[in-house]
């Protein structure tokens, strides 16, 4: 019978899961913080185009709660902890801070595009650092990376030329 202690927490060697931690966390960061200031943004856009962004940053939300999900998941499933509490993210994340109250809808895109693109410096990073160390991981940057450059594009194309 097998003996239920001896279960591994994860058959994967211990320079993939700090690889993983490492490399990943900084985005579960960024993405938590990008999905409280999408909120924010939601909330407090204003203009012409009100009906199109607002219903778009709830997309941007949605989209970052889901990847930073996925990406926490990935870390705890290999045995180790993150934190992902508010004031961990609040002190940790490198997205720029929103500024407060209403906004015209073409600043309310500028900073939450300046916001996904603060994150994607950590993903890219990610996926550079992963590649030799844990292909499933790195998967999961390349599939946050896909998604936030489209979020970006729909945002963008608003105030594009
Ligand atoms: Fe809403």
């Amino acid at each position: 019978m097998t003996d239920v202690k001896a279960v591994p927490t994860t058959t994967l060697n211990p320079d993939a899961v700090a690889g993983t931690a490492q490399f990943l966390t900084p985005i579960v960061v960024g993405l938590t913080a990008l999905s409280v200031d999408g909120k924010q943004a939601h909330w407090h856009v204003r203009g012409a185009n009100f009906q199109a962004v607002h219903e778009l940053l709830d997309d941007v939300v949605d989209h970052a709660r889901e990847w930073a999900d996925t990406a926490a998941e990935r870390v705890v499933a290999l045995g180790l902890p993150l934190d992902g509490r508010i004031q961990t993210v609040a002190a940790a994340t490198t997205t720029p801070e929103l500024a407060t109250g209403f906004q015209q809808a073409d600043q309310t895109i500028a900073q939450i595009v300046a916001q996904i693109d603060a994150v994607l410096v950590d993903v890219r990073t990610a996926i550079d650092e992963l590649g030799e160390i844990d292909a499933s991981s790195q998967d999961v940057a390349i599939e946050i990376a896909r998604g936030l450059e489209k979020d970006r594009w729909f945002l963008f194309s608003h105030i594009a030329a």
